[in-house]
């Protein structure tokens, strides 16, 4: 079995980290009898530097023509890269942002949990996290203010800027399932996070979600406030198992998640339409500081990988090996430095990807 997968590199660690995860990807199939064929694709910065635009139409068509997408990370330091000196539309998020509306990537999922193994890097009191906490965030990635109208104009001298957030029901409907069907497979809990006591699109949200929920009876659901939310984050981490939330909130709440976990550097996730393709990533950034030192925590895009395996391409045996090799590489007491603790074996990028080769 073959299937063709698309690598987008990306900028700054994102290259090192998609190495192992290719790597990683490559004993699998060894291991588990099948093959992958890649295509490298340019997005982000190194796009604009060779193409002069952050994603170009033929790579938008080679993720399209593949039976999924492997994305390590784009962007520089936004403050000093050349990048940033562009036009919005031109910089290497505006990249990332039309290729998840291309391809209609309207369900991102972002797990995260705690591996005992990481209980030091958790920055909460042990009496929170005691019994760990494994979440799944389902953040809507199409719609909302990411892809509203927006303007910047001047008005009587005066210069106003204007974002507009708008999600129609079929919108909410179709991620609000995806976030019932997960739950189904999960703990059967659903909390849906809004800011319905101001916003009318919240409003809303909250009255498709309470429909969809009648078809999930088995689901158990409330509603809870985003202030809130990033509060009961960091309160009791516990208490949640899905949280369904709209574009905006999910991207402020699943950095807060991911921190909450002890590191950035071990959480995956992946974007998915209608179909079995998929666009998985690390759900951290492209770490320009980092870049090219062999120091850069490889686990998020490696486990994104497996996600890969599992969601599209039904190869469930080979993406519960993966996740396996991961947690005996940190049972083994091997970590890269974001996750380092005393009496601990530091490791950098590629001995980490080697490290969990070895134990498939
Ligand atoms: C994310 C990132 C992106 C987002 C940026 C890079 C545009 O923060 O995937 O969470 O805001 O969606
Ligand atoms: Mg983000």
């Amino acid at each position: 079995m073959n299937f063709n997968v698309a690598v987008i590199k990306g900028d700054g660690i994102g290259p090192e980290i998609v190495t192992e995860a290719q790597k990683v990807l490559d004993k699998a199939g060894e291991k588990f009898g099948f093959t992958l064929s890649y295509q490298e694709v340019l997005m982000g910065g190194c796009s604009i530097d060779a193409c002069g635009e952050p994603l170009t139409d033929e790579a938008i068509a080679v993720c399209k023509k593949s039976d999924a997408v492997l994305l390590g990370a784009i962007g520089g330091n936004t403050s000093t890269s050349p990048w940033y000196k562009l036009e919005p539309s031109k910089r290497p998020e505006a990249g990332l942002l039309k290729l998840r509306k291309s391809l209609n990537l309207f369900a991102n999922l972002r797990p995260a949990y705690l591996y005992e193994e990481l209980k030091q890097a958790c920055p909460l009191k042990e009496e929170i996290t005691e019994g760990g906490f494994d979440m799944m965030i389902m953040r809507e990635l199409t719609g909302g203010l990411y892809f509203g109208d927006r303007k910047t104009v001047v008005e009587n001298g005066v210069k106003k800027a204007y974002d507009s957030l708008t999600y129609d029901e079929n919108e909410i409907r179709r991620i609000a399932k995806r976030g019932f069907d997960i739950a189904m497979k999960r703990n059967k809990k659903v909390t849906s996070v809004d800011k319905a006591n101001v916003l009318d699109s919240s409003r809303l949200w909250r009255q498709v979600v309470e429909e969809v929920a009648k078809d999930y009876p088995e689901v158990t659901y409330e509603h809870m406030l985003v202030d809130n939310c990033a509060m009961q984050l960091v309160r009791d981490p516990k208490q949640f198992d899905v949280i369904l939330t709209e574009n905006m909130f999910g991207d402020i709440l699943s950095d807060e998640a991911s921190m909450v976990t002890g590191s950035i550097g071990m959480l995956s996730s992946a974007s998915l339409n209608d179909t079995k393709f998929g666009l998985y990533e690390p759900s951290h950034g492209s770490a320009p500081d980092i870049a090219g030192m062999n120091k850069a925590n490889p686990i998020a895009t490696i486990l994104s990988a497996a996600m890969m395996l599992r969601f599209s391409f039904d190869l469930d045996e080979a993406a519960d090996a993966i996740e396996v090799a991961v947690k005996k590489v940190l049972e083994d007491g091997y970590r890269t430095v974001d996750i380092m603790s005393e009496g601990k074996t530091q490791v950098g990028t590629v001995e980490m990807g080697d490290l969990i080769c070895q134990r498939i």
